[in-house]
C-alpha cells in the first residue's frame, strides 16, 4: 500500500480560498495527503462576509460520496460546512454505510465573518445523526454552547465540563475524542481541550495579534484528518495539527488576500522566504 493516506473533505466551497474544501485542500497537502473533496454548499464569500449561500441537492451529494467510494479508499475524512437538514441526513447515511478508519467532524455553524452557515433547526440533526459517526469533534466554544443547550463557556473550567457533556453525545464504542476550541475565549488565551470521557489535555495556546485567522477551525480539522490518517495517536495528531496551524496563523501577514479575515498561510513550511 501507498504511504499517502487518501484524505477526503466533505465540506463548502469559499471561492476566496480561505476556508472550506479548498482551505482542506491546501492543509491535507500541506502535510502529505492526497486531498479529495465532495462539495456539500456553494457559497459567495470574501474575507468579509458570506453574501450567499447556494445549496447542492442531497441526490447530488449522495452521488459525489458514492462514485468516490466506489472506486478509490478513503484513510480518514473531515465534515465540515454541511448547512441543511436533508445535506445532513444524507452525509450521516453515506458514512455510516462507508465506515471510513477515521471521521473529524467539525460542527461549522458560523463563519468567521458572523454569518450563519447552518440552519437553526438543523443542529438537532447533527448532533443526533452526524456527530455520533464521529472519532473526534472540533466545536469552537459557540458551538459547543448550542449543541448542549447552554451559553458559550468564557473560561477553562467551564470548557472542561462543556467537554464533558460533548463526550456523551459521540458513540460509547471505540476510541472517541472531543476537541473544544478555545480561539473564542476572552482575552490573550487560546487553550484548547481534548477529552475522551477519561483524560483531559491541555493545547495550551495565545493569541496571536492579527485579522488573518479566516478558515482556522476549516485548516486544524483538515489537518487532524491527515495525520489520524497516518496512524497517529489522537493526541499526538492535536498537538502536531495545532503547532501547523499556530505556525500558519504566525506567518498569515505574508499573503495578501483580500481586506476583512484573510486565510491563513498554509505552506509556510514550503513556500522559499
Ligand atoms: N488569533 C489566534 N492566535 C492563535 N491561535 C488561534 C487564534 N485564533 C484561533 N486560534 C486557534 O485556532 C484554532 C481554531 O479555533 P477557533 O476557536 O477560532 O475555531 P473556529 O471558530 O471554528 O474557526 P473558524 O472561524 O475558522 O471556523 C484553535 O486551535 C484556536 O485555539
Ligand atoms: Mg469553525
Amino acid at each position: 500500500m501507498s504511504q499517502i493516506p487518501n484524505v477526503l473533505s466533505i465540506a463548502g466551497i469559499d471561492p476566496s480560498g480561505g476556508a472550506g474544501v479548498l482551505a482542506d485542500v491546501k492543509a491535507i497537502s500541506a502535510l502529505g495527503g492526497y486531498a479529495c473533496g465532495v462539495i456539500a454548499a456553494l457559497t459567495a464569500q470574501n474575507t468579509r462576509a458570506v453574501t450567499h449561500i447556494q445549496p447542492i441537492s442531497p441526490e447530488f451529494i449522495q452521488a459525489q460520496l458514492q462514485t468516490l467510494f466506489d472506486d478509490v479508499t478513503i484513510h480518514a475524512a473531515k465534515i465540515g460546512m454541511l448547512g441543511q437538514v436533508p445535506v445532513i441526513r444524507v452525509v450521516a447515511e453515506s458514512l455510516q454505510k462507508a465506515t471510513l478508519p477515521h471521521l473529524v467532524i467539525d460542527p461549522v455553524m458560523v463563519a468567521k465573518s458572523g454569518d450563519m452557515l447552518l440552519e437553526e433547526k438543523a443542529v438537532g440533526e447533527m448532533r443526533d445523526a452526524l456527530l455520533p459517526l464521529a472519532t473526534l469533534i472540533t466545536p469552537n466554544l459557540p458551538e459547543g454552547g448550542v449543541l448542549c443547550e447552554q451559553r458559550a463557556p468564557e473560561n477553562l473550567r467551564e470548557m472542561r465540563a462543556l467537554a464533558e457533556k460533548l463526550r456523551r453525545i459521540l458513540n460509547d464504542q471505540g476510541e472517541r475524542w472531543v476537541l473544544l476550541k478555545g480561539g473564542h475565549l476572552p482575552g490573550s488565551d487560546t487553550t484548547d481541550l481534548l477529552h475522551n470521557g477519561d483524560v483531559m489535555i491541555e493545547l495550551p495556546g495565545q493569541r496571536i495579534n492579527t485579522p488573518n485567522t479566516h478558515g482556522t477551525g476549516c485548516t486544524l480539522s483538515a489537518a487532524l484528518a491527515t495525520l489520524l490518517a497516518k496512524n497517529l495517536p489522537v493526541p499526538d495528531a492535536t498537538h502536531q495539527a495545532k503547532a501547523y496551524l499556530v505556525e500558519a496563523i504566525r506567518q498569515a501577514d505574508k499573503l495578501s488576500v483580500g481586506t476583512g479575515h484573510g486565510p491563513v498561510h498554509h505552506f509556510h513550511a514550503m513556500w522559499p522566504q
